[in-house]
């Protein structure tokens, strides 16, 4: 996820746009070394969140940014209906062999559409590739049911990464990446008419593959659950 320096992304001709990157990082991703720092920090907290606020009443899941689907295979217990949407069609067929009961969409976060209602919406690590998160956020927003949870994780805006560094059959690729404040993107979903309800940040340790911060215990990635008031 760490890489230096470069200022003038737009220009860099070897950072691909998230689809592309993801597409050739597909088949390597759930290698990918930060995986295990992930799993044993972000997924707990979401997983119990959803766990808490999960009744026979909440049975429907939008995963935005679904990727090889480890989410929605870990929660097909939790509802009777679920669906991931993702711009990179290399994640989604991962996805679609590991989640084989989950409903599967290719689309952009900014442009998707649907008339279905959700009692839980997830975004994990997405917003992070995102240029402008708002248009994204107010799709999630309207994709809820009214007493529906949304849940947000991202990579800390602290952490310092310039572009998303992936692993491929051959080598590696970047990722277009942008930095977004947890203080902002909560600020915005408050101002919407969200109320935040649970949160969480995950620190450096022993299962993080970054080696070179200054500040031990930094910051890498926090977890927002919103309910609208
Ligand atoms: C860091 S991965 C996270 C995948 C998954 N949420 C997880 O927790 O393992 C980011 C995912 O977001 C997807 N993505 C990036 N930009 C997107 C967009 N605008 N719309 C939908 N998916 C997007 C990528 O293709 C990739 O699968």
């Amino acid at each position: 996820m760490i890489h230096t320096s470069p200022t003038h992304l737009d220009s860099r001709k070897d950072v691909l746009t998230p689809a592309d990157a993801y597409d050739a990082a597909s088949v390597r991703y759930d290698e990918w070394k930060w995986q295990a720092f992930w799993r044993s920090t972000e997924a707990p907290f979401v997983l119990n969140t959803i766990g808490r606020h999960t009744d026979a009443e909440r049975d429907s899941l939008l995963d935005v940014g679904c990727g090889t689907g480890f989410y929605l295979k870990e929660l097909q217990p939790y509802f009777r209906s679920s669906v991931g949407i993702d711009v990179s069609q290399g994640m989604l067929s991962i996805a679609r062999a590991r989640a084989p009961l989950s409903e599967f969409i290719h689309a952009d976060s900014a442009e998707f559409r649907s008339n279905t209602r959700f009692d839980v919406v997830l975004c994990t690590r997405v917003l992070s590739h995102l240029e402008d998160y708002r248009i994204s956020l107010r799709m999630m927003m309207q994709m809820l049911k009214p007493k529906g949870l949304l849940l947000i994780s991202n990579v800390d805006a602290s952490h310092p990464y310039e572009l998303t560094k992936l692993p491929t059959a051959d080598g590696s690729v970047m990722a277009a990446t942008f930095k977004h404040r947890q203080s902002s993107i909560n600020e915005y979903l408050k101002l919407a008419g969200m109320q935040l309800i649970s949160d969480a940040v995950f620190c450096d340790d022993a299962s993080s593959p970054v080696t070179n911060l200054s500040a031990a215990h930094a910051k890498l990635g926090w977890a927002s659950a919103f309910q609208f008031i």
